[in-house]
């Protein structure tokens, strides 16, 4: 089975979570996208959702799902999204699609978050996969310097990297730009979650710790459910 069809059973699994009435966060990325065409064809009535990005946004518009914001609702029931990694205790790294500071905020106001992935995405350790980390757009290479600080003080040495993207700097919905670490392992990822905040000029960072319910992992033999 395709990563894709992999992903495309993930997020029609996920689809079949959600309840009439119910605010639904809506994950950004190619797996997210697979859930909101299963939720959108679903055809539930008075569901709203919250998307994570002006992507999800335009495309849960293009399907007739009625949308929300988080300022409007504050809590939301559940949320379903994809991940870059997903590690030992449901956590992740999340952020290839730059969506990561719209998604945290959305999954911390969520009752119930669901993870949805491929099942290349299950990894013994986090960090093979660069961890996005978004910055505000002012001061960025000094920024730098004290990140490049806090990953050594963590044991990591590793530059994180501009996303660059046809030649442009990438910027996030919220007009930040995102630098890669490529760590290659995250011994301790509570360890470098925290030294990352604390970093002026870092807004967020793609490690979602202690926040996945579970997750649905599409495998060829069908969809694996792993929750804590
Ligand atoms: C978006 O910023 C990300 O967190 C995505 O959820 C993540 O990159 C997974 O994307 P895919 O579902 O496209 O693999």
């Amino acid at each position: 089975m395709s990563a894709d069809l992999q992903k495309r059973i993930a997020g029609e699994a996920a689809a079949e979570l959600v309840e009439t009435g119910m605010v639904v966060g809506l994950g950004t990325g190619s797996t997210a996208a697979w859930f909101v065409k299963a939720l959108a064809a679903r055809g539930l009535s008075d569901i709203r959702g919250v998307p994570t990005s002006t992507a999800t946004e335009a495309l849960a518009l293009e399907l007739g799902l009625k949308l929300t914001s988080l300022d409007e609702v504050q809590h939301i029931d559940l949320t379903v999204d994809g991940a870059d990694e997903i590690g030992p205790g449901l956590s992740l790294i999340k952020g290839g699609g730059a969506a990561l500071l719209r998604e945290k905020l959305v999954w911390e106001a969520s009752a119930r978050c669901v993870v949805i992935a491929d099942a290349a995405k299950s990894v013994p350790v986090l960090g093979a996969f660069p961890l996005p980390i978004e910055v505000v757009a002012f001061g960025h290479k000094t920024t730098l310097i004290r990140l490049n600080e806090a990953l050594r003080a963590c044991g990591l040495d590793v530059t994180p990297r501009l996303r660059v993207k046809d030649g442009q700097m990438v910027a996030t919905d919220g007009g930040n730009l995102i630098y890669d670490a490529a760590c290659g392992a995250i011994p301790d990822p509570a360890r470098l979650a925290e030294a990352l905040k604390r970093v002026t000029g870092v807004v967020d960072h793609g490690l979602f710790l202690g926040l996945a319910d579970e997750a649905l992992i599409g495998q060829d033999a069908g969809v694996e459910r792993l929750a804590l």
